[in-house]
């Protein structure tokens, strides 16, 4: 038996890009964390780190240590290319995203982008997200039978990312679209980011040139526009609306999956079902954190490193990397009991699935409230739902693996 498992050890071969590990990381996850918690991938000259204890650890770090300066989500074609020592931060233009930076620029242009992700005013969000939500409810319950992921949640988080930056709320459907094709992740070299930004970039560069304009209707755009780097120069257009991205992104490609795998998971419990239900108000909450832990699509995170830093015995160079494999401490039995079962009220004393430290999500707070809200809306009307498994589709990828595609058919609350 010990001669078979370490036998398996010795194959074992872990690569984000690998089309197997992109179709399904979970069981490579188990294998990384019981037998090789930091492990060396020498094509791409990284190290996955894949324990939620020493995860943890890493992102708590803030010292310029880690670094992100190749980019928190590096293409196979970044990694291929090996360091000889610290990589610098990235030239000041043209201006990439703000996360390639450490202090002080990094935290300087985080702080123009998120005054509106705050908690008071998300917290003025409620509402609208609520009209938002029934909205699309009165729509789809009427249809029938519609795509849970897409046409719900997607809609709803499309539209509140439109109205954060300044879009028409009817643009919605066309930015889901948008940010879906660009986040699919190509086999054997991941997500190809840049190539996708041109598309981003024709909704975001009009919001810049508007506040150019006619200043004081945006105020993301109008810090941006008035920015001014260490050197004294500003950004262009194209710089401003780059720094946009995460707004754009982050907030319109999680939170769908998440609620849509959630109440998936959800409904094939009926006795955590009837739980929930027995107190909305106080119970959504909980069980939202539990869809976050078990259903977050974002695989890992990576940073460059600038100083020697030692983990497990083994000590990481400058200008290596490391990828902090989130979506493995999800699932760190280390960490949670039995964290391959869906809990709806487990005990969830830590969670990484927003990452930590310096790059923690700006759209925390406007998440989980969509997240609650879209639970709740939806268990208020609908009294019984069926998902056809067959035809859910959860695309292999090395950024976002999630349940794109969630066909579901609706029986509605007293019909
Ligand atoms: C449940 C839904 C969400 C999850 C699980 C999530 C997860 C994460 C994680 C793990 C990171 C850290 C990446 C890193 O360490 O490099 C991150 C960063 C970020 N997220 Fe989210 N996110 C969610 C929703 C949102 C929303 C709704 C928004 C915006 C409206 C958003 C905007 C951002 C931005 C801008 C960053 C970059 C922060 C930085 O590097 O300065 N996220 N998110």
């Amino acid at each position: 038996m010990n001669a078979q498992k370490s036998e398996v050890a010795q194959d074992f071969s872990y690569d984000p890009f690998d089309p197997a590990v992109m179709a399904d990381p979970l069981p490579y996850y188990r294998t990384l964390r019981d037998r090789r918690p930091v492990y060396y991938l020498e094509k791409w000259d990284t190290y996955a780190i894949s324990r939620f204890a020493d995860i943890w650890r890493v992102l708590e770090i803030n010292d310029g240590t880690f670094v992100a300066s190749e980019g928190t989500l590096p293409a196979a074609t970044v990694l291929a290319t090996h360091n000889d020592g610290p990589v610098p931060d990235p030239p000041l233009h043209p201006m990439p995203f703000h996360a390639n930076f450490d202090a002080p620029i990094y935290d300087t242009v985080r702080r123009c982008t998120s005054p509106p992700l705050r908690p008071k005013p998300v917290g003025k969000l409620a509402d609208r997200i609520r009209t938002l939500a029934n909205e699309r409810l009165d729509e789809l319950l009427a249809r029938g039978s519609f795509d849970l992921t897409q046409d719900y949640g997607g809609i709803v988080a499309a539209s509140v990312v439109c109205e954060l930056l300044g879009l028409p709320v009817d643009l919605a459907p066309d930015v889901l679209a948008t940010v879906n094709v660009g986040s699919l992740a190509q086999p054997g070299s991941g997500v190809e980011v840049a190539n996708a930004r041109p598309g981003y970039l024709e909704y975001l560069i009009p919001i810049v040139q508007r506040s150019r304009a006619s200043a004081g209707t945006n105020p993301v755009a109008d810090n941006l526009i008035g920015y001014r780097l260490p050197d004294g120069s500003a950004f262009n257009d194209i710089e401003a609306a780059t720094q946009m991205l995460g707004i754009f992104i982050g907030g319109t490609e999680t939170v769908p999956k998440i609620v849509a795998h959630g109440l998936w998971e959800l409904g094939r419990r009926p006795d955590q079902l009837a739980a929930v239900r027995a107190d909305l108000d106080a119970n959504v909450p909980v069980v939202r954190e539990e869809m976050i832990r078990y259903c977050a699509p974002a695989q890992w995170f990576a940073r460059t490193v600038r100083k020697p830093f030692t983990l497990h015995d083994t000590t990481i160079r400058p200008g290596q990397r490391v990828i902090t494999l989130l979506a493995s401490a999800n699932r760190d039995e280390r960490e949670y009991d039995d964290p391959d079962s869906f809990v709806w009220d487990r005990r969830i004393e830590r969670l990484l699935a927003f990452g930590r430290g310096q790059h923690f999500c700006m759209g925390v707070h406007l998440a989980r409230l969509e997240i609650g809200i879209l639970v709740t809306e939806w268990l208020k009307r609908v009294s019984d739902w069926h998902v056809d498994h067959d035809a859910a589709s959860r695309p292999p990828s090395s950024f976002q693996w999630g349940w794109n595609s969630v066909p579901v058919e609706v029986h509605v609350a007293g019909v």
